[in-house]
């Protein structure tokens, strides 16, 4: 066999070239497998970088029941209940004038001295009553609250003031 000096120097090149190549790949993987064993790892947990994600997608408000607090709330907006109260005359077109309006059914009508002046004599505490609780007179019926029972006592005895007002 005849010894070529330039084919062992490709040989052992090549072998180097090889072992070159092997190196690089081995140190890709091992950096990558250090970096995942404790890079991202370590982000991740960070206390402050988890606190930095969660500032970043806090929802901007949030709405408390009733007796419920939130932790680190920041600004508190207490929002009151808005109870609308109805005026005298809005109760009365929305409770009262279908029957007092024309005086249907035997209601006495808004404005009809004479229909209620002897009412008005039995004293402004039983109209009250009558309009609150309902009331079978002579004339009709008059039913709780002319029906509409979700309006407070006060709103309705606002309306029957304004009636009584009008008989005037
Ligand atoms: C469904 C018809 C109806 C509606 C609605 C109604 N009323 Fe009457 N109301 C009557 C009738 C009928 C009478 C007369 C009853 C009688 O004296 O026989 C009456 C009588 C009254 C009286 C006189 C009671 C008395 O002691 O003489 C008052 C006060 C009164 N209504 C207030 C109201 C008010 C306030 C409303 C609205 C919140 C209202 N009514 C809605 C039918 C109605």
């Amino acid at each position: 066999m005849e010894n070529n000096p330039d084919k062992s120097f490709f040989d052992l090149f090549m072998l180097f070239i090889g072992a070159l190549i092997g190196i690089v790949f081995g140190l890709v993987l091992l950096a990558n497998y250090i970096s995942g064993k404790t890079q991202q790892v370590f982000i991740m947990d960070e206390a402050n970088y988890q606190a930095q994600i969660d500032a970043r997608i806090r929802p901007v408000g949030r709405v408390a029941l009733d007796g419920e607090t939130i932790e680190n709330a920041g600004e508190v907006v207490k929002i009151e209940p808005v109870a609308e109260v109805l005026s005298a005359v809005q109760v009365y077109n929305q409770a009262c004038v279908a029957c007092h309006g024309a005086g249907i059914a035997g209601a006495p009508k808004a404005g009809d001295g004479a229909a209620w002046a002897p009412r008005i004599a039995l004293g402004e505490a039983l109209l009250h009553q009558h309009a609150l609780e309902g009331y079978q007179g002579l004339a009709g019926y008059m039913p709780p609250k002319g029906g509409h029972t979700n309006l407070s006592d006060a709103e309705i005895i606002s309306a029957v003031e304004y009636l009584v007002e009008q008989a005037r």
